[in-house]
């Protein structure tokens, strides 16, 4: 059987398709009830670095400044062996195998959005990426947080408006990003997680950065929740620093020096199994499985409702279906009722895929 995360990435991805995604909406969406994990934090905070240590790959654009100005849709697909590669939704007859094209794209496919404006746009860019080295998780990347003095207000104001319109959903699980040389109570992450989610019981919060705090100092604070209390265990990483990147340090030696980082910390050492950028994908990977299916049933009654409103939608725009809409349309209601039986059959207690 396909695997649960598998399953709602397509639909997630029909959902674009047909322009329902994160972002202001009155009615509650097909995209709003399919739980995924956002990734929140400051600008510079280390959100990209955590995703390319989870992903094992060196992808995402670079520079200073505000970098990310859509929303990625990040779709991990573990295959069983053979080729990695990276295919966007965009384009889906491409399939990269060279990631320093899949940044280029990303740039690229900004800019088509934005029109070289520098603006944001809530409109997400969907990757999917098929490896035998990653976990199945689906991830969004954010623009960061910033109240960096020199840019606009205005682009403050909408950003925050749109990583708070992906996190305030109850389906959003929040990867909040915060860095360990910082004050943990002036956490951009933080605060908005805060803010969103008070209990604590969807944030997962990631302490990047602790090799450069001061000498003789620590974090065991925020790492054994006594800092800031949240339902899981927070998790601590060492990504790259920036003179490891300009060196082009690679992935997997990067997660070495991490590993070897928390094993031989005096500090970490007895924190050692539960930290690091591997140990958090797998841990993302488990949850994002367990909260698909106990959203089950929601999930199933919005697919029908869905069914039901899309054939309404077909019927107005009449049969045979020849235009683009119409035949997309008829795409997502095939996927949907193809779903149905496959979701019903997890319910059922069929035996869940990886
Ligand atoms: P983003 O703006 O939140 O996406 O942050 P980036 O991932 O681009 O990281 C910003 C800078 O911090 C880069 O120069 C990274 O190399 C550096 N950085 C991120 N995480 C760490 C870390 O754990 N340790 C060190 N030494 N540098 C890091
Ligand atoms: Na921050
Ligand atoms: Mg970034």
């Amino acid at each position: 059987m396909e695997s649960l995360i598998g399953l709602v990435n397509k639909i997630q991805r029909a959902c674009t398709v047909l322009g329902d995604y994160g972002g202001d909406h009155s009615m509650p969406t097909l995209w709003e009830s399919l739980p995924s994990v956002a990734v929140v934090g400051g600008q510079s905070s280390g959100k990209s670095s955590v995703l390319e240590s989870v992903v094992g790959r060196d992808f995402l654009p670079r520079g200073s400044g505000i970098v990310t100005r859509r929303p990625l849709v990040l779709q991990l697909h573990k295959t069983e062996g053979g080729q990695e590669y990276a295919e966007f939704l965009h384009n889906p007859k491409i399939k990269f195998s060279d990631f320093s094209l899949v940044r280029k794209e990303i740039e690229d496919e900004t800019d088509r959005m934005t029109g070289h404006t520098k603006q944001i746009s809530p409109v997400p860019i969907h990757l999917s990426i098929y490896s035998p080295n990653v976990v199945n998780l689906t991830l969004i990347d954010l623009p960061g947080l910033t109240k960096i003095a020199g840019q606009p207000d205005s682009i403050v104001a909408d950003i925050e408006n749109m990583v708070r319109s992906y996190v305030e959903k109850q389906n959003s699980i929040i990867l909040a990003i915060s860095p360990a040389n910082q004050d943990i109570a002036t956490s951009d992450a933080m605060k908005l997680a805060k803010e969103v989610d008070p209990t604590g019981e969807r944030t997962f919060g990631v302490l990047t950065k602790l090799d450069l705090m001061d000498k003789g100092t620590n974090a065991l604070e925020v790492l054994e929740g006594r800092a800031y209390r949240l339902q899981f265990q927070w998790v601590g990483v060492v990504n790259r620093s920036q003179a490891d990147i300009n060196k082009s340090v690679d992935m997997i030696a990067a997660r070495k020096k991490e590993r070897e980082f928390f094993a031989s910390s005096p500090d970490y050492g007895h924190l050692a199994s539960r930290m690091g950028s591997e140990y958090l994908a797998k841990m993302l990977s488990k949850h994002l499985e367990t909260v698909i299916k106990t959203r089950l049933p929601s999930i199933l009654a919005l697919i029908n409702k869905s069914i039901d409103e899309l054939e309404q939608e077909l019927n107005q725009l009449g049969r045979p279906i020849s235009h683009d809409a119409g035949a997309q349309l008829y795409t997502i209601l095939e996927l949907c009722r193809a779903f149905d039986h496959v979701f019903k059959a997890h319910l059922d207690g069929g035996r869940p895929g990886g």
